[in-house]
Parts: structure tokens; C-alpha cells; sequence
């Protein structure tokens, strides 16, 4: 007896299933933080990623040099505030600015506080 001509085209279709699912775990894993969550120290960004993600996330407000101050927002190139507090003001929001946690990691807020410290004079 011949083999179901229907086979092969269900094996494609499984595959393509597999496939999709791989993708799927792929941008999972890319966008969430790693199972094993790593101290602050441990994650680094290139410079082109943290000025792309203050350009995204806090140039509106505080402009590409820090300066803009729309909304009322602080000079950055002026602040004086210390990593610790950078951190803070940038997690929970302060006054209008708008909070951080769930938008960004802790890593990311952390790199973030350190990187603006780049516009101060
Ligand atoms: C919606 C506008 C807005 C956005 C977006 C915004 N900020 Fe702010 N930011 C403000 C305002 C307004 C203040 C002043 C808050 C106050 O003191 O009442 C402020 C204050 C700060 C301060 C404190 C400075 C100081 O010396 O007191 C830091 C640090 C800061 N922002 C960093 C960031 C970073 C980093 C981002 C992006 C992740 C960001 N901000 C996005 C409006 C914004």
C-alpha cells in the first residue's frame, strides 16, 4: 500500500509550527529579563544603545543634551543628584515625570542613570 500522498505536507506544516514557536521563545527571551537575574554590575550596554534608549525614553522631556527641560523637566547637565537617587527619580517618577519600573528593567534604569551623568559640566 502506497504512502498517503497527504504526509509530506503535514510534516511542512509541523515544522512550520516548531518554527514558529522557536520564534516565538526567541522574542520572549530577548525582551525579558534572564532567568537568573543578574546583579546590576553584570549587564552592560554599548553607548549607542543607552543614547538610543534616552533618545526614545527621556529626550522628550529632557532633550538630546539634558537641557530641554519641557514639562518642567531638570537640566540634567545641572542635576547634582547622586546614582542613588538618579535611580530612584527615574524608577518611581517624580513630579511630571513619568515612572519608569515596568517600562524599563532595573538594569536598564541603572545604565540609564549612570549615562546621563555624560551631560554634566
Ligand atoms: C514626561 C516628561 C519626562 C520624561 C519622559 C522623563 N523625565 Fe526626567 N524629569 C521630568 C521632570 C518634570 C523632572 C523634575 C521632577 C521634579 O523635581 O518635580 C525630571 C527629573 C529627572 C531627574 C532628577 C534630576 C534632579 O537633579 O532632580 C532625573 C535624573 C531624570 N529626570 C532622568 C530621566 C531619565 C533618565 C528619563 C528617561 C528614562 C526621564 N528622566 C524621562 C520629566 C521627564
Amino acid at each position: 500500500m502506497a504512502v498517503p500522498r497527504n504526509v509530506q505536507p503535514l510534516f511542512m506544516v509541523s515544522r512550520n509550527v516548531i518554527a514558529g514557536a522557536a520564534l516565538l521563545l526567541l522574542g520572549v527571551a530577548s525582551c525579558s529579563e534572564p532567568a537568573h537575574s543578574p546583579g546590576i554590575e553584570s549587564v552592560s550596554y554599548t553607548e549607542d544603545q543607552l543614547a538610543t534608549m534616552y533618545t526614545t525614553m527621556c529626550a522628550i522631556c529632557h532633550g538630546a543634551d539634558g537641557k530641554l527641560g519641557n514639562a518642567g523637566a531638570t537640566d540634567l547637565a545641572s542635576s547634582t543628584l547622586d546614582l542613588q537617587a538618579r535611580i530612584a527619580v527615574i524608577t518611581y517618577g517624580k513630579g511630571q515625570m513619568t515612572p519608569f519600573n515596568g517600562r524599563l528593567t532595573e538594569q536598564e534604569i541603572a545604565a540609564l542613570a549612570q549615562y546621563i551623568e555624560s551631560f554634566r559640566e
